[in-house]
């Protein structure tokens, strides 16, 4: 089905839209590739899963929508990441919204980190984010009203453990967001953070979802089901669409309501 056929929001204002997404070959990056495409827009990603990729790449080329361009792109290389992000601005015309998806909540205890992984985890959670966004803040303030979204999530928000790097690191996005809102707002470029709660990916299946940890989860939320990716890409599209025209600086929490 496509989003034409379906229940849910199309937005003029995105369709032929230029957006770059970080880590979209998987999880909610593939269901943000995919809802940005079902929009019309224009799409580029980054990822260093490259099979997957094409297999996105494929299944949304098949399904009738715009073909979305992969590009290997390492977000832990800092000049692979400027290379990247300027051919694809090129490759795109320009861009228009962007979103800093790209993570890896790689379990690791207080003792268990060093000095070395929690370089490399701010690395692949947080760096990025900021790079990213230097790269492409020429191209999006010549777009006159472009979107920024930065992936965080609720893990600093409520009791997490085992996983005090990531934690950190998605506790700074929110802050990375309020300060980018104000240093690109006379640009009228947009910046907003999305906090998901346990999103069901089929990473987090695979890895993460024990039936314990699926009845905790279930304990938590008000909500009394698993959330899927396509409940975040719903937020993502409203905050990338000029029906969010006035919103910025803001973090949004998709988690069914967490205890
Ligand atoms: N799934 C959840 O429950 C949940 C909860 C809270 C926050 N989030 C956030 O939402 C975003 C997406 O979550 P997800 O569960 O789909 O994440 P994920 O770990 O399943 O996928 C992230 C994507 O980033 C890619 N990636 C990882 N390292 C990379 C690198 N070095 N260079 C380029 N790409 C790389 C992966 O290949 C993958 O496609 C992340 O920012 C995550 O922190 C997710």
């Amino acid at each position: 089905m496509t989003n034409h056929e379906s229940q849910f929001a199309i937005y003029p204002s995105i369709k032929g839209r230029r957006v770059l997404i970080t880590g979209g070959a998987t999880g909610i990056g593939e269901a943000f590739v995919t809802g940005f495409a079902q929009q019309g827009a224009r799409v580029a990603f980054f990822d260093i899963q490259d099979e997957a990729a094409r297999q996105l790449v494929d299944q949304i080329e098949s399904n009738g929508h715009p073909k979305p361009d992969y590009i290997h792109c390492d977000i832990t290389d800092l000049d692979a990441v400027r290379t990247s992000v300027l051919s694809t601005i090129e490759s795109l015309g320009g861009l228009d919204i962007l979103i800093n998806n790209a993570a890896n909540d790689l379990r690791q205890t207080v003792e268990e980190v060093t000095p070395e992984s929690w370089d490399r985890l701010m690395a692949v959670n947080l760096r990025h984010q900021f790079f990213v966004t230097q790269a492409a803040l020429p191209a999006l303030k010549q777009s006159g009203s472009a979107s920024i979204i930065n992936m965080s999530s609720i893990s600093w928000l409520i009791p997490s453990v085992g996983v005090p790097v990531y934690v950190t690191a998605k506790a700074g996005i929110v802050g990375l967001t309020r300060t980018l809102a104000h240093e690109v707002g006379k640009d009228n470029i947009r910046v907003n953070a999305i906090l998901p709660g346990a999103i069901v990916t089929e990473k987090q299946r695979r890895l993460w979802l024990t039936p314990e940890y699926s009845a905790e989860v279930l304990a938590n939320q008000a909500l009394k089901r698993h959330l899927l990716p396509d409940e975040v890409v719903r937020l993502a599209l409203f905050l990338a669409a000029e029906d969010s025209s006035a919103i910025t600086g803001q973090s949004y929490i998709v988690d069914g309501g967490w205890a």
